[in-house]
């Protein structure tokens, strides 16, 4: 069942990127500064989204994650490189025509993503991989300014309840309109919200996400951008 749901009023135009030195969290400014001082060959700052090779225009469709992974997108900074959470993610993308190219677990790995782009929820790597409220609120703004420079966007895949529960709000709905679930799917602002557990290595460890699972959301959302 496809749920339709209003939002609030048009937010104003909001920055989708912030600055390497993002004050906004202090308690993940810490972190970051913690992990700059032992691993200064890492990225150590909020991760920029992985945009499409045509930019802005050419995103249909957008993947929000949790949060960088310490020794993942926080090292590397890129999403979902460098840890295990980004090898079912771009396996998937790549199959339905949403990457191109081989994915290495490296930014200059050369992989392409084809009119997708991939964002978090929250942009500084967390303590524990666990964002608290808070810092899932602040970030929110860069999440609606993100969704809000993609004239094209038709499509948005949440990654877990976090993801989504902030994609929806920050739409200006409430999460109780367009509830997350594995699979559900929501029409919302004109856009079409498709729901996943994340795919993380303990979602897929427990077999609480399998990889077919992970396959028919992202077949769900290429049959709706096909028909678009
Ligand atoms: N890496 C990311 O960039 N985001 C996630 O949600 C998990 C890993």
């Amino acid at each position: 069942m496809i749920r339709s749901a209003t939002s609030g009023p048009a937010a104003r135009p909001r920055c989708a990127e912030p600055g390497r030195d993002c004050p906004l969290c202090p308690r993940l400014v810490d972190f970051r500064e913690t992990w700059r001082s032992r691993e200064p060959g890492w990225h150590n700052a909020p991760v920029p989204s992985f945009l499409p090779e045509g930019g802005p225009d050419a995103v249909r469709l957008l993947v929000v994650g949790l949060a960088p992974g310490l020794r993942g997108a926080n090292r590397t900074g890129r999403p979902f490189t460098g840890d295990y959470a980004g090898d079912l993610l771009y396996a998937t993308l790549s199959r339905f025509g949403f990457a191109n190219g081989r994915f290495d677990a490296r930014p200059d790995d050369g992989l392409e993503l084809i009119g997708t782009a991939i964002t978090n929820a929250v942009r500084c790597v967390p303590p524990e991989n666990k964002p608290v409220g808070a810092e899932i609120n602040t970030c929110r703004d860069f999440l609606a300014g993100t969704i809000g420079r993609f004239a094209h966007l038709r499509a948005i895949v949440t990654l877990g309840r976090i993801a989504h529960d902030s994609t929806v709000r920050a739409l200006g709905a409430r999460p109780s309109t367009a509830p997350f679930g594995h699979g559900a799917a929501a029409d919302l602002s004109g856009l079409r919200i498709f729901s996943s557990y994340h795919c993380s290595r303990y979602n897929t460890n427990t077999g609480r996400l399998t990889e077919a699972m992970f396959v028919d959301v992202f077949d769900q959302a290429a049959e709706h951008l096909g028909r678009d």
